[in-house]
C-alpha cells in the first residue's frame, strides 16, 4: 500500500490579522531548517492568503483556504470561488468543516459540488466529516461518517490528490478527544469506503484526524492505523504548538 507523507494542516478559522503572519514565518523558518517527515499546510482566513503567499511562498509550507463557493464567478456577495483562492496563492482548501455544515446548513451534496470546484481550480480538497455527540451516543457514528464520505466526494476526484479529515464535532475546540480505539475504528471504516469508491487510489488517500490535537497527544494519534495526518485548529495559531505537532508526525 502506498503511504503518502502525512499532512499536518493548520486551520486558523476566523483568527488572524497581518501580525499573525509572523507565526507562519516562524513555522516556515523552522521546517526549512529541519525538514519534517510530514507535509505542512496553513489555512488562514481568505484575507491573509495572498499576504501569506508573499511571506512564505516557496518555503515548505503549503497554503489553503477554509471554504469555497461551487460556482466559478457571479453574483454571490461575500463568497469566494476556488479559482480566487488559487489565484491568491492557495493550493489546498478545507471543505465541509462541521462549523460550515452546522452554521450554514451545508449538505453532503453541496460539499461534493465544492470539492468538484476545488478540482476545477487545481486545488487539493480536504473534505471534513464527523459525528455530533448525540449521534455518537446513539451508536450512529460509523453510519453518519461513512454516509458523509460517500456523499461528499464526487467521482471526479478519482485518481486526484485529496484528503479526508475525520473531526468529531464534540472534540472540536473542547479539549476532548475520542479514545485511540475510537479514532482508529472510524479511520478504518473511512478507509474501507474510500477503497470501495476509488479502488487502489482509495488505499493511499490521507485520512486526517482533527479535534483538540495538541503537541501532547499528536504522537499517539498519528501512529494509529489509517491516520495520515492532522487537521489542527487552536494549536495551529501559535508556531511553537504547531511545530510540536509537526515534529510528532
Ligand atoms: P481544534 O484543534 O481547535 O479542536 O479544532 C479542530 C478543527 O476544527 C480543525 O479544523
Amino acid at each position: 500500500m502506498t503511504a503518502p507523507r502525512p499532512l499536518i494542516a493548520g486551520n486558523w478559522k476566523m483568527n488572524g490579522l497581518a501580525a499573525s503572519l509572523d507565526e507562519a514565518r516562524a513555522v516556515a523558518a523552522a521546517i526549512d531548517e529541519r525538514p519534517p517527515g510530514a507535509r505542512v499546510a496553513i489555512c488562514p482566513p481568505a484575507t491573509l492568503i495572498s499576504r501569506l503567499a508573499e511571506a512564505i511562498g516557496g518555503t515548505g509550507v503549503e497554503i489553503g483556504g477554509q471554504d469555497c463557493r461551487a460556482e466559478q464567478a457571479g453574483a454571490f456577495t461575500g463568497d469566494v470561488a476556488a479559482e480566487m483562492l488559487a489565484d491568491a496563492g492557495a493550493t489546498l482548501v478545507i471543505l465541509g468543516h462541521s462549523e460550515r455544515r452546522a452554521g450554514y446548513g451545508e449538505t453532503d451534496a453541496l460539499v461534493a459540488a465544492k470539492a468538484g470546484a476545488a478540482h476545477r481550480a487545481g486545488l487539493e480538497p480536504i473534505v471534513c466529516v464527523g459525528e455530533t455527540l448525540a449521534e455518537r451516543e446513539a451508536g450512529r457514528t460509523l453510519e453518519i461518517v461513512t454516509g458523509q464520505v460517500r456523499g461528499s466526494l464526487p467521482e471526479i476526484l478519482a485518481g486526484k490528490a485529496f484528503s479526508v479529515a475525520y473531526e468529531p464535532v464534540w472534540a472540536i475546540g473542547t479539549g476532548l478527544t475520542p479514545t485511540l480505539e475510537q479514532i482508529e475504528e472510524v479511520h478504518v471504516a473511512i478507509r474501507a469506503v474510500l477503497v470501495e469508491m476509488f479502488a487502489e487510489h482509495g488505499k493511499g488517500v490521507a485520512i486526517l484526524y482533527g479535534g483538540s490535537v495538541k503537541p501532547s497527544n499528536a504522537s499517539e494519534i498519528l501512529k494509529l492505523k489509517d491516520v495520515g495526518g492532522a487537521l489542527v485548529g487552536g494549536a495551529s495559531l501559535k508556531a511553537a504548538d504547531f511545530l510540536g505537532i509537526i515534529e510528532a508526525a
